[in-house]
């Protein structure tokens, strides 16, 4: 029989030790869960005392990020500790007519899971990308992304906090910063790389590339692996990765439940 607990100091560590087996498949779970536990909330499924799926919602991104994971049965049981509305849930495509069941309206987006180990990547290396590291390339950052339409907008704080702990790396043309790419996740098996991102006036030059491969180089140095989520039908976005040679481990579902984003 499976039951439901939420996940608090008594039961914590049987969750670490069962999502560190496989800390690629449950990444977010394993830092979440370890390193941000302030915007981290988790209700776990056991069933003969082993772990048979958790929800975990983490509210330090700019709206409530959800992983759902595991079993059908205790995937229908756990959805109903969800948030009500205005988040997005991101789990496996085979608990997709669960989490549909559940949130009639939302609308759904396949992701690709792409991965690269040590010796696998190839790196395009240029003197146009340096690491972001000062307050004027938080400014920059902001006037960057005040380009990206399709995000909240954020104040100057928020890119002074990412530059101060994440490792991020720009691209300059003339003194412009014209296209990013970081980490929000640092951990020994693995790098989480994200925020990809290239002004539009300024694409198909090759900058993604550039910077994504700086982040890559870096991830690779201390992790074993770096991985990223892309929407499957972003043909841009899979380009460069490939070329980085990043290749695709799985998929996702990325489920909006009342924000309007998408992935
Ligand atoms: C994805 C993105 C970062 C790419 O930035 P960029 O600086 O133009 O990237 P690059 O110039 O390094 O590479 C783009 C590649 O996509 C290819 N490309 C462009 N349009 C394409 C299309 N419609 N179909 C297939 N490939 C395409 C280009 O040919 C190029 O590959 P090549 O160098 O092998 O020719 C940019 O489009 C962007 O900012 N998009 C919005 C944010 C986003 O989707 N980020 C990714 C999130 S995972």
């Amino acid at each position: 029989m499976v039951t439901i607990e939420k996940v608090d100091e008594t039961n914590k560590q049987r969750v670490i030790d069962s999502v560190k087996q496989d800390v690629i498949k449950h990444v977010f779970a394993f830092y979440d869960i370890q390193h941000d536990p302030e915007h981290t909330s988790v209700y776990a499924a056991f069933e003969d005392e082993k772990l048979a799926g958790y929800i975990l919602t983490y509210t330090a991104t700019d709206v409530p990020s959800v992983i759902l994971e595991g079993e059908s049965d205790a995937a229908s049981q756990l959805i109903e500790f969800a948030p009500r509305n205005q988040f997005v849930i991101h789990a496996p495509l085979s608990l997709l007519p669960i989490i549909k069941r559940k949130f009639t309206d939302a609308k759904h987006y396949v992701e690709d899971w792409m991965l690269v180990r040590k010796d696998e990547a190839n790196f395009t290396k240029s003197e146009l990308v340096r690491k972001l590291s000062t307050e004027e390339d938080a400014s920059m950052l902001a006037e960057l992304l005040s380009t990206r339409k399709d995000r909240p907008e954020r104040g100057l704080e928020r890119y002074l906090r990412w530059i101060s702990t994440l490792p991020l790396y720009g691209v300059f043309v003339n003194g412009e910063l014209v296209s990013y790419a970081g980490s929000f996740i640092q951990l020994p098996q693995v790098w989480m790389i994200g925020g990809v991102y290239t002004q539009p006036t300024r694409r198909n030059k090759g900058y993604a590339t550039l910077a994504t491969s700086a982040i890559t180089e870096e991830a690779l140095g201390s992790a074993e692996a770096a991985a990223l989520f892309v929407r499957s039908d972003n043909c841009p976005a899979v380009s460069v990765y490939e070329k980085i040679g990043y290749g695709k481990i799985g998929e996702k579902v990325w489920v909006d439940v009342g924000t309007g984003l998408r992935p």
